[in-house]
């Protein structure tokens, strides 16, 4: 039970409708790896916070803090070989052309500097992104998401346009897995169309490339290639955001290598820092070359002594703890465990994960697909009672989100099973 003090002075200062998770919201106190414990010895299994992607506290990354913290913080205007081999490591985990990094402190941040860099290299204005995302809240960025908005409800972004995002669970209509393909990748040459038929030159297309915010969809095969081709025979850039999927949580170090492309610029930020604000934008030498000729860039926090030192103490920690091993083993046993469930539970429609990134939709029913909308409510408070932490996502929020920190282990994993397993059987006795 959280302390209903707090809870009304956080609504007296912060305003009730700031946005809290739970019906009954969760006061935290500590954290340790995979663990959060509240002030009353309240402990809660995390299955759900990617910021912490390396463990909650690590010991290495607070002593590396610590460390430098101690000894020297100023900005990237100085000379300074922490910064500078933070940005050569972190690069060298990268495609070769990927190496020019600016260091920002929000994934916001990023993204907006890579559409700058995408409408300064090409001269373009126009960005496309998917109907069903979430990039930042900059005024500029924030406009991606509009995409979510039924089109009458859209507010005017003359330098915007949404395609549908990629699935093979829901498809406009029944066809083959590369027809599907073709359609999705269709949909992107006509917002390109439509820009030039207003005089909007292009710019680019940005997009999360394993499209956390729309409910991590099974994209069909062909696709990527397809939109590599599009955007870039229009004389457009490719922008991954993988603010989300960066940093193992594929099971890769980045998402894009699964793709099949490349992109023209990589952005990433959340479990950069382990908690630690740091974000970057990575992009190729001739695009930054081209950047920098006309527009100058500093950012006063980003990418300090500190925040490089936080950045590689978690680079050590993924490679030194076999993040990437673990993110492959623990994902392979969760999947397995939730198969099982889906046979015995008919609300369970369609499992999709990359990694530890699962997606787990509820539907009223199988066939129909039809959203079970309040399901997926029920289910993250009820479980939260039951010491594990989860989420949503989704255009319809009834997919449940499991996306924990990386150490995560089978363990782990089993007692999420067993909690969500107690969650559907009350929720089946209910109906
Ligand atoms: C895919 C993606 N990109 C960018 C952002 C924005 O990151 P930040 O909140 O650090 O600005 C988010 C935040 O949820 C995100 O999910």
């Amino acid at each position: 039970m959280s302390d209903p003090s707090i809870l009304e002075r956080r609504n007296a200062l912060l305003g009730e409708k700031a946005p809290i998770f739970y019906n009954e919201p969760v006061h935290l106190v500590r954290g340790e790896g995979v663990w959060l414990y509240g002030p009353n010895g309240e402990k809660y299994l995390d299955a759900y916070n990617n910021v912490p992607a390396v463990g909650h506290c690590h010991p290495h990354v607070v002593e590396a803090l610590t460390k430098q913290a101690s000894t020297l913080n100023v900005h990237t205007r100085y000379l300074d070989e922490t910064i500078l081999n933070y940005g050569e490591r972190l690069v060298g985990t990268m495609d070769e052309s990927l190496n020019r990094p600016f260091f920002v402190c929000t994934g916001t941040e990023a993204n907006e500097l890579a559409i700058r860099i995408a409408r300064e290299a090409t001269g373009g204005m126009g960005i496309i992104g998917t109907n069903n995302t979430y990039h930042g809240n900059s005024n500029t960025v924030m406009q991606l998401a509009y995409g979510r908005l039924k089109p009458k409800k859209r507010p005017h972004s003359p330098y915007f346009r949404y395609v549908p995002y990629p699935q093979l669970y829901r498809p406009p209509a029944p066809m083959s897995e590369a027809a599907l393909a073709q359609a999705y990748a269709a949909e992107i040459q006509v917002a390109i169309d439509d820009f030039k038929k207003h005089n909007v030159k292009f710019a680019g297309m940005l997009i999360c490339p394993i499209f956390a915010n729309e409910g991590v969809p099974d994209v069909p095969a062909g696709y990527f290639e397809m939109l590599e081709q599009i955007v870039h025979e229009a004389g457009g850039v490719i922008i991954f955001d993988e603010v989300q999927s960066g940093f193992g949580r594929t099971g890769a170090m980045w998402a894009y290598e699964a793709t099949g492309v490349v992109p023209d610029i990589l952005t990433m930020g959340k479990p950069m820092g382990n908690g630690h604000p740091l974000a970057a934008t990575v992009t190729t030498e001739e695009l930054a070359n081209k950047f920098q000729s006309n527009q100058r860039y500093f950012n006063t926090f980003g990418g300090n002594p500190v925040s490089c030192a936080v950045g590689a103490a978690v680079l050590d920690v993924i490679e030194d703890e076999g993040l990437l091993d673990r993110v492959n083993s623990t994902s392979a046993h969760l999947r397995e465990g939730l198969e099982m469930l889906q046979k015995d539970f008919e609300i369970i429609g369609d499992i999709r994960n990359v990694g530890m990134f699962f997606a787990i939709e509820m539907v009223k029913n199988r066939f129909k697909k039809k959203p079970a909308k309040n399901a997926e409510n029920r289910i993250v408070n009820s479980i939260k009672d039951k010491g594990v932490l989860l989420s949503s996502i989704g255009p319809e929020g009834n997919i449940l989100k499991i996306r924990p920190p990386l150490p995560f282990t089978t363990d782990h994993a089993d007692i999420v099973l067993e909690k969500l397993t107690e969650c559907l059987i009350e929720l089946s006795n209910d109906q």
